[in-house]
């Protein structure tokens, strides 16, 4: 049987904490309404205590999307939940996500509270936000270097509080993936009212490990996974949305999972929140990336022109992007002549094998080969 599980996007919020990245209100209208299309659950579009421009972003992605439920970050206060109540109120489906700290290191340093003020704020808050909205979403910030006992603490009271959802973030991106799945299942024994609401992931990038570990979450019971387009984020970025969904597709036998997201819209989403927030992705970046579905060595070129699947597993096509078959210095010559046919010019026999005599001396001295420059040569000669 396969499992559908929530897509939380926060590109909007965990995202724009990117440095340099600040997104205007109809910055972040556009990329939720794009959001919308690519089909996610929940939009987390800000966190709406924290400037008067967070709290009109949350506003504007609230009046711009119909299907998906709009969520708004807030401390364990009362200002800030009364702030994201307000921003939220245009919203159809609304949610409350509140976080505390349940580390060691950020309760003594950050917090300076003592572990039964965790306890209390944590059911403080919760209740109070289930007064304003439906779903309030509770996350124990740092739980992976918490005490799984304490962590599950936190959770049975967040869940008899009214929350309708936990997180437990590895914050930090410390985890490796079989110690976070440990994790999870650690706490879902702990606690067993977990069974009755959403069990979410939010992974970070600091090793690397932020799409294992999201993935290993999920195969550990988690329903939601919290990840952002691109993979932007705070330091190293979270995981990347497009990555966790063509994983859970594509491997779809093995994890038994699925989502909700129309693959076809990702390339489309990648490409705003580039054009938007200014953080291009690398070309080598899965599934996104300019050189994820190009073919450049001649073995290669030649598979992929006899059958894609030789070095495909995924359909560009299906994802809103094409497949591409560079000339260079390693390119063959059936992708050459195919280039040439593409560009009009029909060459075969010596002719042909002129050309790419020439184009493979081009290439060979490290210059980024256009037809233009071989053929200049080869018809003026
Ligand atoms: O990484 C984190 O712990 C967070 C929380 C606010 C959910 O972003
Ligand atoms: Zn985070």
């Amino acid at each position: 049987m396969t499992r559908r599980i929530t897509i939380f996007d926060t590109t909007l919020r965990d995202g724009e904490q990117s440095p340099g990245i600040a997104l205007r209100p109809d910055e972040k209208a556009e990329i939720a309404r794009q959001l919308e299309r690519l089909g996610v659950d929940v939009i987390e579009a800000g966190f709406a205590v924290s400037s008067p421009g967070d709290f009109e972003g949350v506003k504007a992605v609230a009046a711009a999307v119909e299907r998906p439920t709009v969520a708004s970050l807030c401390r364990t206060r009362k200002e800030d939940i009364d702030a994201a109540a307000e921003a939220l109120a245009g919203a159809r489906r609304s949610r409350i996500h509140i976080f505390l700290a349940t580390s060691p290191v950020h309760m003594e340093k950050k917090l300076r509270m003592e572990p039964e003020e965790v306890v209390e704020q944590a059911r403080w808050s919760v209740g109070y936000a289930r007064a304003s909205v439906d779903q309030v979403e509770f996350s124990c910030e740092d739980a992976t270097r918490s005490d799984p006992h304490f962590v599950a603490r936190v959770c049975c009271e967040a869940v008899r509080a009214g929350a309708t959802t936990i997180n437990l973030p590895d914050t930090v991106g410390y985890c490796l993936p079989s110690e976070y799945a440990e994790f999870i299942l650690e706490v879902r024994r702990l606690c067993p009212e977990l069974g009755s609401v959403t069990l979410s992931v939010h992974c970070h990038n600091d090793l690397g490990l932020a799409v294992a570990n999201t993935l290993a979450g999920l195969q550990a019971g988690a329903t939601q996974a919290e990840c952002t387009v691109n993979g932007i984020g705070e330091r190293a970025g979270n995981a990347a949305l497009e990555e966790v969904v063509m994983a859970l597709e594509v491997r779809r036998s093995s994890f038994g999972l699925k989502t909700g997201v129309v693959t076809r819209e990702i390339g489309a989403a990648s490409r705003l929140v580039q054009q938007l927030t200014g953080y291009a992705v690398q070309p080598n970046k899965a599934i996104v990336g300019a050189n994820a579905f190009a073919h450049e060595a001649g073995i290669h070129q030649d598979g992929m022109l006899k059958d894609a699947e030789t070095y495909q597993i995924m359909d560009p096509a299906q994802l809103g992007l094409v497949m591409t078959l560079p000339l260079g210095k390693h390119s063959g010559r059936h992708a050459f002549a195919r280039a040439c046919a593409e560009a009009g010019i029909q060459l075969d026999g010596e002719a042909l094998a002129k050309a790419f005599r020439r184009f493979k001396q081009l290439a060979d001295s490290g210059k980024n080969v256009t037809l233009s420059d071989v053929f200049e040569e080869v018809v003026l000669a």
